[in-house]
């Protein structure tokens, strides 16, 4: 494959720009894109290279964050009024090779599909504590059923007793972050301009009820928050499927981008504490735990908030490629 910026379809870069706009373990955005020629399929790749080597070996997390990307690059499908046809890991050789989406018959674009693509832009990671303002019932339903939609289960934590285990989880894996010198220089790597803005992470990491990641190191210098919002945590949800193949990490990445568009295009944001994820003791005690032995893929919090810290991304120049043309 070969970089031709310059001889991509409209379309293919109007798709990978929206596939762009997917979240990613630290902004590490482990994908890359091919046109398959005039615009006839676009293939959504794993990026080895940018896999987070001790946050996530296995790789699972880099491919929720594709199925995050494959889910925006479907619902930019049907806002051009298409319907996205859609081979999830097209060639059983090539496990990097995740998706490929085709235009297929035209149809209109749903009133929800038109929110969550107006969202796309505007959806960000929050990190700290939200309003007060307690996110709706029926919300929390609608966000069920998106997730139920794409294969996985959106599972609300309310019970107080489960609430404090997860965040015993959730502590116990970023303990064991913290005190891993190499795990904290792969996160500081991924501050600053072009990957998680230093401004989105000035709040102490441990100010709310679940523990965040120590982007900025806060921790060595305020070993205690100088305030607790335990009442701002938010709804604490699990994103769940009942299997844990490559194939499930896609729908779990699909679902999550669903989930997170109708929230944003509803004012709620999401902040991720997928720490007890990428530990596997840990994974494995929150699988039962709290999951109810389902394989739990996310860990959210959804709430309210005004403050809101864009991220960079690549352009097509970086991401896009043409999968039909010789090599240069
Ligand atoms: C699988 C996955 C795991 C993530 N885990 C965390 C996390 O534990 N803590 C955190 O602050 N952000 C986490 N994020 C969010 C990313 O840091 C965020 O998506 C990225 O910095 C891009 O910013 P944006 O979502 O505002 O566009 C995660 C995202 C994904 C897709």
């Amino acid at each position: 494959m070969s970089l031709a910026y310059e001889q991509h379809g409209r379309a293919a870069l109007h798709l990978a720009h929206a596939a762009s706009l997917a979240p990613s373990p630290h902004n590490s955005q482990p994908w890359f894109f091919a046109e398959e020629g005039h615009d006839h399929g676009f293939e959504i790749h794993a990026d080895r290279e940018r896999r987070l080597a001790l946050t996530d070996p296995g790789g699972r997390e880099a491919v929720i964050a594709c199925g995050a990307a494959l889910f925006n690059a479907r619902i930019a499908v049907r806002n051009l009024g298409f319907r996205p046809a859609v081979d999830l890991l097209p060639e059983s050789g090539n496990p990097a090779y995740l998706a490929r989406v085709a235009f297929a018959a035209h149809a209109p674009v749903t009133y929800d599909e038109a929110l969550m693509a107006g969202s796309m832009a505007h959806r960000h990671t929050h990190r700290g504590p939200f309003t007060a303002e307690p996110v709706p019932e029926e919300l929390l339903d609608d966000l069920r059923e998106h997730a139920r939609a794409e294969g996985a289960v959106f599972q609300v934590v309310d019970d107080s007793d489960q609430l404090d285990q997860l965040a015993d989880l959730v502590r116990t894996a970023e303990d064991v972050h913290r005190a891993d010198r190499g795990h904290a220089a792969e996160i500081a790597g991924f501050v600053g301009p072009a990957g998680v803005p230093a401004e989105g992470c000035l709040y102490h990491p441990d100010c709310v009820l679940l523990a965040g990641r120590d982007y900025l190191g806060l921790v060595r210098q305020f070993a205690v928050p100088p305030q607790r919002w335990v009442s701002r945590t938010g709804t604490v949800v699990v994103l769940a499927t009942p299997y844990d193949t490559r194939a499930d990490w896609l729908r779990a990445g699909q679902a999550l981008q669903r989930v997170l568009l109708y929230a944003a295009a509803h004012g709620v944001r999401a902040a991720f504490h997928t720490q007890p994820l990428e530990v596997p003791a840990v994974r494995g005690e929150f699988r039962t735990r709290i999951a109810f032995g389902r394989f739990p893929q996310l860990v959210l919090r959804l709430g309210h908030t005004n403050q809101t810290w864009a991220t960079p991304r690549r352009g097509p120049a970086e991401t896009l490629l043409r999968s039909d043309l010789p090599v240069r």
